[in-house]
């Protein structure tokens, strides 16, 4: 608190902040909490959009060398993705995006194996919605959650995914338009991979091709993180297996986990779970 206020104070100090100005904060803040609803969390999305999320990220997941690092965890996961079996389709009612196999292994260290890691994957679809941002679905969309096999294996079959803007109808657009900013993140697939024994890490894999790999609204692409979505034109392999009509991509990603700190079990959907205890209480 004493290094909040010291830096607030100097803050006020540095702008000459005026009663307008002050008063203006205070609208924006109390909008912002008007916008917040079991669907949408706009506190989080200033963080996001301020940097503040990515810089707690950094500070606390420091990984070593080889490990895959971590990214925002956004504000679009939903507790209760089913779990589905290898090369199942989490885009079964996405028609018009090109079909892709997400496939790899999660490995530890050492690039050993880790059988049994649970791959909790969520996305935005074609349309650059969410399933909880469609009016037109009522239930889960573009989730699930898969294992890994005995050699560490996982594949899971989507569609490519698509830069989306942010949600900009509230504080948080104000703001990146009075910036000059646009809401424009990179086209990406959201990850928690968990082992037991394991840190679990909250990342994306993003798509080399996309234009905004280098402007990210929430400044959340890292280089470690950005993969090739190869185009096949005949049906091979796993696509051949699971009857994929070409043409169709692949994005080949190895996950490595590193090993648990003592003591230091932590739910990587904490916060989550919180907020939505928050909403029930309300
Ligand atoms: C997302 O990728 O889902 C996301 C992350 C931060 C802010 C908004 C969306
Ligand atoms: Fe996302």
């Amino acid at each position: 608190m004493l290094s909040l206020v010291t830096h607030l104070h100097a803050f006020v100090k540095e702008v000459a902040l005026t009663e307008t100005e002050w008063w203006k904060a205070i609208e924006i803040l109390t909008q912002a909490g008007y916008k917040c609803s079991d669907k949408r969390q706009e506190f989080i999305l200033f963080s996001d959009t301020l940097g503040v999320s990515m810089v707690v990220d950094l500070l606390s997941h420091r990984k070593p060398e080889g490990a895959t690092e971590s990214t925002v965890f956004g504000p679009f996961h939903r507790l209760g993705a089913p779990e589905m079996p290898p090369g199942a389709n989490i885009a079964s009612l996405d028609k018009s995006g090109m079909p892709t196999l997400v496939r790899g292994r999660v490995l530890d260290l050492e690039g050993r194996p880790i059988a049994g890691a649970l791959l909790d994957v969520w996305q935005a679809q074609t349309s650059g919605l969410y399933d909880s941002q469609d009016p037109s679905l009522d239930g889960l969309h573009m989730r699930g959650k898969f294992r890994s096999d005995d050699k560490g294996r996982y594949l899971v079959r989507t569609v490519r995914p698509v830069h989306y803007p942010i949600p900009s109808d509230g504080p948080v657009g104000a703001m990146l338009a009075a910036t000059a900013r646009h809401p424009w993140r990179p086209a990406h697939i959201h990850f928690v991979v968990s082992a037991e024994g394991y840190e679990p890490v909250t990342t994306h894999l993003f798509d080399s091709a996309d234009p905004y790999l280098e402007s990210d609204a929430v400044f959340a692409v890292k280089d470690s993180l950005i993969c090739d979505f190869v185009r096949h034109e005949r049906a091979e392999g796993h696509a051949r297996a699971l009857g994929i009509a070409p043409p169709y991509l692949t994005a080949d990603f190895d996950f490595v986990l590193k090993p648990a700190a003592e003591g230091a079990a932590r739910d990587p959907l904490e916060g989550q779970k919180r907020l939505a205890a928050l909403g029930a209480a309300a």
